[in-house]
């Protein structure tokens, strides 16, 4: 991990949101808490050489405290797994600034879809569009009541009316019908997505069925899909700047090699979600493994993430 991280936070409240769902409220040891907009995560890091990303589920017009949701995982890389089992009220813990790469478009109208965990950054902007006074519909499905986070602070608050709570278990009446919830396009709406990737994708193919033009459709992967690694092959990079030629094995990252060569590129999810360690491509054709760029940026082929990339041609000219 690089990128230096910028302040401490004291755990104030741990809460239990829903099964395998905490909360955490962190306030600053000292000074203020730098400003975000919803959408925004940060990174925490949960102890030495463990970091993770968080989305901030706060109300983003109240500075005094953020507070980030937090899915026990046990198949995943051990964050979750950490921040429940070890993060306790008291304790302090380095953060990131908020970072936001899931922002609210200016809009007429907004369409907001939350997946289980998803719901954290989708909460903020129901929050911030509930408090700027703007038109917004929000739909959260989980696979039971139980799984759900936040419902009774979605109840009491004052956009309840606004959202429709979505469960696997239960009848068919109430199951997200994602055609019907995003209904014909509309020139002046914008569309948000977070949670798994199925639920995401689901939403994203049943949007562009409908027409729905892509740049009215945002979406927040919080983890990549398993990669199928068997047919990688070796490729080489050369950096524009001084020349020099690396060769990529296979089961190495771009950023690992060049890391032992002494160039440092500023990492953080290191699996091809957050965008930090995006750079641009001069020559040659990568194979994206991110779920940060979009379809357009990926056709594009001008950038890729080096943390979890390759090529598919023989050499990538970097502009390093
Ligand atoms: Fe997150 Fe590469 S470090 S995308």
């Amino acid at each position: 991990m690089n990128g230096a991280p910028v302040l401490q936070v004291r755990v104030t409240a741990k809460v239990c949101e829903a099964d395998d769902i905490c909360s955490f409220e962190l306030l600053p040891v000292e000074g203020e808490l730098p400003p975000f907009e919803a959408g925004a995560h940060i990174d925490v890091h949960v102890r030495d050489g463990l970091v993770r990303q968080y989305s901030l589920c706060s109300r983003p017009h109240e500075r005094h405290s953020y507070q980030i949701g937090v899915l026990r995982e046990p198949a995943s890389r051990g964050g979750s797994m950490a921040m429940h089992d070890e993060i306790e009220v008291g304790h302090v813990v380095t953060i990131g600034a908020p970072k936001n790469h899931f922002p609210l478009q200016a809009a007429a109208r907004s369409l907001l879809f939350a997946g289980g965990i998803g719901v954290t950054p989708i909460l903020a902007m129901a929050e911030a569009l509930s408090a700027a006074g703007a038109d917004f519909e929000m739909h959260y499905s989980a696979r039971t009541p139980e799984r759900a986070a936040f419902r009774a602070r979605i109840a009491k608050s004052p956009f309840a009316g606004r959202v429709h709570f979505h469960y696997d278990s239960g009848d068919a009446a109430q199951k997200l019908d994602a055609l019907r919830s995003l209904g014909a396009p509309e020139p002046g709406t914008h569309i948000y997505v977070c949670g798994p990737g199925g639920y995401i994708d689901h939403v994203l193919a049943s949007a562009s069925a409908l027409g729905w033009p892509p740049a009215q459709v945002h979406r927040e992967y919080f983890s990549a899909a398993p990669v199928d690694a068997g047919g990688d092959a070796p490729f080489d990079v050369r950096l524009a700047s001084s020349g020099q030629v690396f060769k990529i094995p296979v089961g190495r990252t771009v950023v690992e090699v060049l890391a032992e060569n002494g160039i440092d590129i500023p990492v953080s999810c290191e699996q091809g979600v957050c965008g930090t360690c995006l750079m641009r491509v001069l020559d040659g054709v990568p194979e994206h493994r991110d779920v940060y760029l979009t379809d357009e940026e990926r056709a594009a082929n001008d950038q890729f993430t080096p943390c979890c990339s390759r090529s598919k041609s023989a050499l990538l000219l970097l502009d390093l």
